[in-house]
């Protein structure tokens, strides 16, 4: 296979690593890639939301089978796109996407389903909207309809503060992708990030991880798309994730195929485990960046044929997938001022023998490579993982080889990764 992997994140860098080690891979390049993905694969610079011209990309180099990392090229139709030129595409089509793309959709779509989730109201006003709040009670959900990076949920404690982000997102505070907004009933209780890969009639699960979301130790601060994860999480039992498939992923594969867009890629459910079961926070159409790192550390089985067997409807007949079951936790470095504003372009020294520290890998998020000097170019800028026997000893060794692998003065990280399950 040919592939071109889109995307340029560590979700994008962990993918093309284990897509690296598949003997069906005859070659790779990634649009529009970071520095680490530029040292094994090439990278090619077409953004992720230029549809054209990744379409051009493939016709000109011969690709025949196109992986998308980000949720961006998905919701704008490359999916689409390329089955118009009778090239597969590992991710769901223009319609399917609207499971992220838009919350309303997606809690419409799981009313008509009876698919676990969070009561709700959309509002395109504020005066409605000031008025369902006086009917709940504290804290408050209110989230933008449309796209928002991740960030585009508040949870205010108080009325006033509730009344204050309503005004915000009005008055544009996430431009027009706020003008239209959710409130949505609290769910109490423990997040986990469950991800299946699916082909619009199968799906199969294929790992869950917590992700931390709030940037600062203790849960505190704003959210942001994510300062670290781990895997396995000791909430996970099989008898959830077996409720968690019976429950909500086969109900809504069923519901996206009888509704007509049948739904193929992954399908990444963020899910509140609470006092009565499993329910449904969001869905997202791609895999979790920092989550993804984790899991294709733990897959053992060859990534290029899952991606092909779902982009072709072939998922039934592909053999269970296997996994490496030892803990593996994912720390995010990020630019001093994440996720508010941050500097580019400041240097990172990374030792040359970084790797070779036991279970520790590192993949490249926003990097860019300047006159050969490593700079950050990103809020989120590099993913150290890390395996071991023990999560604790995974936990260690990825703070140690921050500690002495990275210099970086304008870069911080969580020190708490993985404790909620420590
Ligand atoms: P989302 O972008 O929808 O995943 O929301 C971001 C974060 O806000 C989630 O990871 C949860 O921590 C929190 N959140 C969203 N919706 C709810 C809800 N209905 N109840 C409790 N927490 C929520
Ligand atoms: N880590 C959460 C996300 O990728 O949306």
């Amino acid at each position: 296979m040919n592939i071109l992997l889109i995307g340029g994140g560590g979700r994008e860098h962990a993918i093309a690593w284990k897509l690296l080690q598949s003997p069906r891979v005859d070659s790779l390049i990634c649009a529009p890639g970071n520095a680490g993905i530029s040292q094994i694969c090439e990278c090619v610079n077409v953004s992720a939301g230029d549809i054209g011209g990744l379409v051009d990309l493939v016709k000109s180099r011969a690709i025949d089978f196109v992986i998308a990392g980000p949720e961006q090229p998905l919701s704008m139709g490359i999916t689409d796109a390329l089955a118009a030129i009778d090239v597969p595409c590992f991710g769901p089509t223009q319609a399917a996407a609207q499971l992220e793309s838009s919350k309303a959709f997606m809690k419409d779509f799981c009313k008509r389903n009876n698919i676990p989730t969070a009561g709700y109201e959309v509002f395109t006003a504020l005066a409605p909207a000031k008025a369902f709040l006086k009917t709940l009670t504290a804290p408050y959900v209110i989230k933008t309809d449309g796209l928002a990076a991740g960030k585009g949920v508040a949870i205010p404690e108080t009325l006033e503060a509730a009344e204050a982000e309503l005004e915000a997102y009005f008055s544009g505070k996430f431009g027009d992708a706020g003008k239209r907004l959710i409130i949505e009933e609290f769910m109490d209780g423990e997040e986990i990030s469950f991800f299946a890969v699916c082909d619009g009639q199968t799906a199969i699960p294929f790992g869950s991880a917590q992700d931390h979301k709030r940037v600062f130790d203790g849960d505190l601060g704003p959210n942001t798309g994510g300062m670290g994860a781990y895997a396995p999480a000791p909430i996970f039992t099989p008898d959830m994730q077996k409720r968690v498939m019976d429950e909500i992923v086969t109900p809504t594969m069923a519901g996206m195929k009888a509704e007509g867009y049948p739904f193929a890629g992954v399908l990444f459910a963020g899910l509140m485990l609470t006092k009565t079961g499993p329910r449904l926070i969001e869905y997202n159409v791609r895999f979790g960046d920092p989550e993804c790192q984790v899991i294709m550390r733990m897959l053992e089985s060859d990534l290029a044929d899952v991606f092909k067997a779902a982009a072709t409807g072939k998922l039934v007949s592909l053999p269970q997938a296997k996994w490496d079951l030892r803990p593996v936790v994912n720390v995010v470095m990020c630019a001093n001022g994440y996720p508010g504003s941050y500097a580019k372009g400041t240097a990172i020294d990374i030792k040359p023998d970084f790797d070779a520290r036991p279970g520790v890998r590192l993949f490249h998020a926003g990097t860019a490579l300047k006159d050969g000097q490593l700079t950050a170019a990103g809020g989120r800028v590099l993913n150290i993982t890390a395996r071991a026997d023990t999560l604790p000893e995974a936990v260690k060794a990825a703070y140690a080889a921050i500690d002495n692998g990275v210099s970086w003065d304008d870069g911080f990280v969580r020190r708490d990764i993985g404790h909620r399950a420590l």
